[in-house]
């Protein structure tokens, strides 16, 4: 039987890496496409340079020809194309707002533009990495998100998010395109970027494991909520919409904790493991308002009923 072709835009992130585990170990043979950078940063992916179901191309979401050049180069009728391309720091998005529509909002209508184009030589799927930032603040009478949730977005991050969910619907409705989006909440892992706060936390506490006299941890907002998922599950959910008929999921846990939770979780993890007793947990860190945001998502909680109901 021949291999199922996919392509993935984002490669060298947290999502497209394990998106990439996930599909060699499924038997697909993988495209990955990813920017041309000085510093290589293929550490997520290195374990998949040899296989020979997995070829890396050199493209840039916010360049058109270069998706071009990509589809032109796909000898298959039948392709599942991921875009989990995007600038993904919420914070970093207030500083550099057009970079981030840049990537993450005109990258996105880029790839439809050329799918459109595509389409009429070959079959092709989309799936597009969706945001649960894009809710903002808003949640429904029971404290939770989900599909029918109105959309607030609060950052240049959730509106870039925003702005491709929406096109990606219109060219759903308006092309026919066989597109899907996943709405989803906070995915985490050991391959997430160290400036995100789980990954910066549980590396903090791996390093006061060896070196009880670490400088205080500084974080910002540790009374934020956040509903974490291991990336790993996420990715699976996406592949899931992948085999259905196009529609538009929230891919979460419905489980929801604090920050400030997530770091005593940590504490309390190694706190039997030292041999010099740590300090208490309140002396291990301090609040730097360098690491508020303008605007802040304070609460986030999906409900992924229709997603279990649809596709189990
Ligand atoms: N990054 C960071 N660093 N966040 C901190 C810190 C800190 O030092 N201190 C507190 N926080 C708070 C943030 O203010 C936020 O409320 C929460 O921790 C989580 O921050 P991040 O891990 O940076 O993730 P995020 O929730 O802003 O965004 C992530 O999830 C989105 C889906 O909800 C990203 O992965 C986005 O790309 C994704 O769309």
């Amino acid at each position: 039987m021949e291999n199922k072709i996919a392509i993935i835009f984002g490669v060298t992130g947290q999502a497209g890496s394990l998106l990439l585990d996930l599909l060699l170990s499924k038997g697909y043979f993988v495209y990955g496409a990813a920017r041309r950078v000085s510093n290589p940063n293929l550490q997520r992916l290195q374990h998949n340079l040899p296989n020979k179901n997995f070829k890396l191309l050199s493209a840039d979401i916010t360049d058109t020809s270069s998706l071009v050049n990509i589809f032109a180069k796909i000898d298959s009728d039948e392709v599942e194309i991921y875009n989990c391309a995007a600038m993904s720091h919420v914070a970093i998005s207030f500083e550099q707002p057009g970079l981030t529509w840049d990537v993450t909002a005109k990258g996105h209508l880029n790839l439809l533009e050329t799918v459109r184009h595509f389409a009429k030589y070959k079959s092709l799927k989309v799936f597009f990495c969706g945001s649960s930032e894009m809710f903002g603040s808003n949640v429904d009478g029971d404290d939770f998100q989900r599909e029918t949730t109105t959309f607030t977005p609060n950052s240049p991050y959730a509106t870039a998010k925003l702005a491709a969910f929406n096109l990606n619907k219109i060219y759903r409705e308006a092309y026919g395109i066989n597109t899907r989006a996943g709405i989803i909440f906070n995915m985490e892992s050991s391959r997430r970027g160290e400036n995100f706060v789980t990954r910066k936390i549980t590396k903090y506490f791996g390093q006061l494991y060896n070196n009880p006299f670490l400088p205080k941890l500084s974080l910002g907002n540790i009374t934020a909520s956040r509903d974490w998922t291991h990336c790993s599950d996420s990715v699976k959910a996406m592949w899931m919409t992948m085999q259905a008929p196009p529609k538009d999921y929230v891919i979460a846990s419905g489980e929801v904790h604090t920050v400030y939770d997530f770091m005593k979780k940590c504490y309390e993890f190694i706190k039997d493991k030292v041999e010099i007793p740590l300090k208490p947990l309140e002396e291990l860190y301090e609040i730097d308002p360098l690491f508020y945001r303008p605007l802040e998502v304070q609460y986030l909680a999906g409900d992924a009923s229709l997603i279990k109901k649809d596709l189990g």
